[in-house]
């Protein structure tokens, strides 16, 4: 049974039902281009099935790593960039508490920006703290990942001398690229980044699951949410299937001038799901030209900021909510005799019954001012349920990549800003685009 409630009521105004029956037809024919891996970018297609071929032996050797590292240090510093960190900061974000207990280990993410103070300052937090590293980069000479690795394995070896690699897990290519032959040379534990699945569609690989397990979350029940819906998403070509209508529902939205989306959640451990799920959409659709521009905003936080854009702003776009029906922990507010605040109306309900009315309350008012809702349901934040709301967007991604007629699998675009900021650090073998840049900057 599916564990997902996908809910189109809200874009009834919008949409007719003749419109997205009218697009099913191309919708089948995407979803068979990406089960028969017949299309554009088919050689990157491993993740579909890939959870479903882990072998015991191969998911011990995860939990088993992930608990080595958790004896020997109070901090894990997974050091990766998009789709190498992504996922696996969505999934312990959603996962794992407020504040971590005691004893505990912290996992920490570093190498995906470049700003010099967050470096400084996470290596003067490490100064006294034992640590360990998993370094993830299939290329392994990607520059942010690569400049952080560079500098906290100089203090894993001050701190450690030559038991440094010990400290260290690389999860890279099985056999090309710097990393790879770094970790041969100095001997590190090593994960492989399959050849045949690119970074966003990386989460259900070591990947994810080797921060994921370190940081205590269960991946065996992490991985059957993912194969719950694997059974579920990949078998049946019509509406009924869930992630089917939803790459239906956006593709139609898009093509009536809905040109945004915007993942909403009114849980803030969720926002780096957003997070993913940005570069999941973003670096799948957006090129040629085309593509909905995915966009994200934690509420109620952002109802008080860009909220009013979202009520009477330019009209170009639409709300997808992810709606978490049973909250982990809940609180009741009380009576107060003197009900300054004017909040004894309710007294004895509790803070998620206020969060479903603040829901529908936006809902209701969003629809009247012209932004269709599209509306995901999960039971609550667990392994299976995660697991499953993941692999779904991953399937719909795929399907609704084809049906704007793009590779969903490729991202040709990241590389202008790398050219860039190689010629102008002057690395070699950029010298001509650097004059070109010079002139430009002239
Ligand atoms: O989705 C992708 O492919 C990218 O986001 C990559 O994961 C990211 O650029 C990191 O690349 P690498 O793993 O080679 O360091």
């Amino acid at each position: 049974m599916s564990k997902l409630k996908l809910d189109l009521k809200c874009i009834n105004n919008f949409v007719k039902d003749s419109e997205i029956k009218a697009l099913a037809p191309v919708a089948k024919t995407a979803f068979h281009t990406l089960m028969e891996k017949t299309g554009a970018g088919n050689d990157f297609l491993g993740w579909i099935d890939f959870a479903s071929k882990y072998t015991e032996a191969e998911i011990n050797d995860i939990v088993n790593t992930a608990n080595d590292l958790a004896s020997k240090a109070k901090v894990l510093v997974v050091i990766g960039i998009g789709g190498s960190y992504l996922g696996a900061k969505a999934v312990i974000s959603a996962l794992k508490p407020y504040y971590k207990k005691d004893g505990e280990l912290e996992v920490i993410f570093v190498g995906n920006s470049l700003s010099s103070t967050y470096i400084k300052e996470t290596l003067d937090y490490l100064e006294d703290k034992d640590f360990c590293i998993n370094v993830i980069s299939k290329s392994g000479t990607t520059t942010e990942p690569a400049i952080a690795f560079r500098l906290f394995k100089e203090l894993l070896i001050k701190k450690y001398g030559k038991n440094y690699a010990s400290r260290i897990v690389a999860t890279t290519d099985k056999a090309r690229g710097a990393l790879r032959q770094e970790a041969n040379e100095a001997g590190y534990k090593t994960f492989i980044v399959p050849d045949d699945i690119g970074g966003r569609y990386s989460f259900l690989t070591p990947v994810g699951l080797l921060p994921i397990a370190a940081s205590g979350i269960d991946i065996k029940a992490l991985l059957k949410g993912i194969n719950l819906a694997y059974n579920d998403l990949t078998k049946d070509d019509s509406l009924n299937n869930q992630a089917v209508l939803y790459a239906t529902a956006r593709n139609v939205l898009y093509r009536k001038g809905k040109v945004i989306e915007a993942l909403v959640t009114y849980e803030p451990k969720v926002k780096y799901l957003s997070e993913w799920w940005k570069q999941l959409y973003g670096e799948s659709e957006g090129k040629d030209g085309k593509g909905l521009y995915p966009a994200s905003v934690v509420y109620s936080t952002d109802l008080h900021s860009i909220g009013q854009f979202f009520q009477e702003g330019t009209r170009t776009m639409f709300e997808t909510i992810v709606n978490i029906v049973n909250p982990d922990a809940n609180v009741i507010v009380n009576h107060d005799d003197a009900n300054l605040d004017g909040l004894n109306y309710l007294e004895g309900r509790d803070v998620n019954y206020v969060k479903d009315m603040a829901t529908l309350g936006t809902k209701l008012a969003h629809v009247s001012g012209g932004v269709p809702n599209i509306v995901i349901s999960i039971d609550k934040l667990d392994e299976e349920n995660f697991g499953y709301l993941l692999y779904f967007f991953m399937i719909s991604c795929g399907i609704s990549g084809y049906i704007l007629g793009i590779n969903p699998f490729n991202q040709p675009g990241v590389e202008a800003y790398k050219k860039n900021m190689f010629a102008l650090l002057g690395k070699p073998g950029y010298e001509e685009l650097a004059k070109e840049l010079a002139k430009q900057l002239d």
